[in-house]
């Protein structure tokens, strides 16, 4: 029996990129806005249309915590957040001079929760120096513009990290990267879009855009003098080079992995088993999938590991289950997350999974409850 891996990286061939690599050395240019990094930014912005300006960065730790710190109220310190979600995003909050406030998730979208955000709003208004949405598992927030309309009212910039979205669509056909004050993704090598390591800031401001990118190169102008809190947050030429080679032909792969997602609907919804809402028009590197009950999950990853098929569980712990952040302060209860966390499971959902792969993962789940 062949084991199905949680996760490959895909990355491009090396045959592809060496070409890259050899103009690289010619020209002797391997970082610091080299012409394969503006190409990329370029292509990019070009995807998601809606005249969005690009800027990428290392990997999308940085890309928030510049945009965070460029963005935000300097003379406040609370952020609403979703507790739903990666360490990194109270990591970058934090090192920005931020405090992270956990917000709970809603319960069919796994969005955050918009209601208690807005009621955390309403006490500490004076207090919030912005709102960091998160969209996830990449998938576009459906009430992005009740989002908007609440970040207007109160005043406060709104940062989307939107890390494993790129390429993803909300259900009235408009690409992820267009909204909020900008948005951020991550081509982590995990991720569907994946060079390694890499990230990108997008934003409709222009200006806004010209900041980040000097600020990730130590906040230098034109002139080499240091204008901001910058710091090395620059994505190297073969990452860009490599970028570039993944967007060529990663339309076909989204093609392809869409297929696999809606096979796993398909015959895990009959038993049980919950989505993501909108999920499906999510372009995610592994699917996430809700059991019944906790008991499920714990069988089912004792099958798993039978059967030779790797899992998760994303996000589990949560952010308030995490040493590092045990001292957060909360908006409310936490409940959604905590129930959610307790019976959610990570499969595979890899571009070359065949529809007996699924078979076999799909059997795994039946065997566990009850079918
Ligand atoms: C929601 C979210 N934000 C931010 C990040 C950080 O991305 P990067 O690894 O590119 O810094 C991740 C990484 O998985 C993530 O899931």
């Amino acid at each position: 029996m062949r084991r199905i891996p949680f996760l490959t990286p895909r990355l491009p061939e090396p045959s592809v990129v060496a070409r890259d690599y050899r103009e690289i050395c010619e020209t002797g240019v391997f970082t610091n806005s080299g012409p394969f990094e503006g190409r990329f930014a370029a292509e990019l912005a070009r995807w998601i249309g809606r005249d969005v300006e690009v800027a990428v960065t290392a990997n999308a730790t940085v890309g928030i915590q510049l945009a965070c710190k460029t963005l935000f109220h300097r003379d406040r310190r609370l952020v609403p957040v979703a507790s739903f979600t990666a360490a990194a995003v109270p990591l970058a909050l934090i090192w920005s001079g931020f405090e992270p406030v956990l917000i709970d998730i809603e319960p069919k979208t796994w969005q955050p929760d918009l209601r208690m955000a807005e009621r955390f709003l309403q006490r500490e208004v004076d207090n919030v120096a912005g709102i960091l949405l998160t969209s996830t598992f990449g998938t576009a927030n459906a009430a992005i513009d009740a989002w908007e309309t609440l970040a207007t009212r109160y005043g406060v910039p709104l940062v989307i990290d939107s890390a494993a979205g790129f390429a993803s669509e909300y259900s009235w056909g408009e690409p992820l990267g267009g909204r909020g004050d900008c948005e951020i993704f991550s081509f982590h090598a995990t991720k569907t879009m994946a060079i390694g390591e890499g990230g990108a800031v997008v934003s409709r401001d222009h200006g806004f855009i010209r900041q980040i990118n000097q600020l990730k190169n130590f906040g230098f102008d034109d002139y080499r003098r240091s204008w901001g809190l910058g710091q090395n947050g620059k994505l190297p030429e073969l990452a860009s080079a490599m970028g570039i080679r993944q967007l060529e032909v990663f339309k076909d792969r989204l093609t392809k992995r869409q297929e696999v997602l809606r096979w796993y609907i398909t015959e895990l919804e009959p038993l049980g088993c919950a989505f993501q809402s909108d999920g499906s028009l999510g372009v995610p590197a592994f699917v996430s999938v809700a059991l019944p009950s906790q008991r499920h999950r714990e069988e089912l990853r004792m099958k798993l590991d039978e059967v030779e098929v790797g899992w998760r569980a994303y996000f589990n712990p949560p952010i308030h289950g995490h040493p590092a952040f045990a001292e957060l302060q909360r908006a409310g209860d936490l409940a959604v997350t905590d129930d959610l966390c307790g019976r959610i499971i990570s499969l595979p959902l890899d571009d070359w999974l065949t529809q007996a792969d699924v078979g076999r993962i799909v059997s795994a789940v039946g065997c566990v409850v009850g079918h």
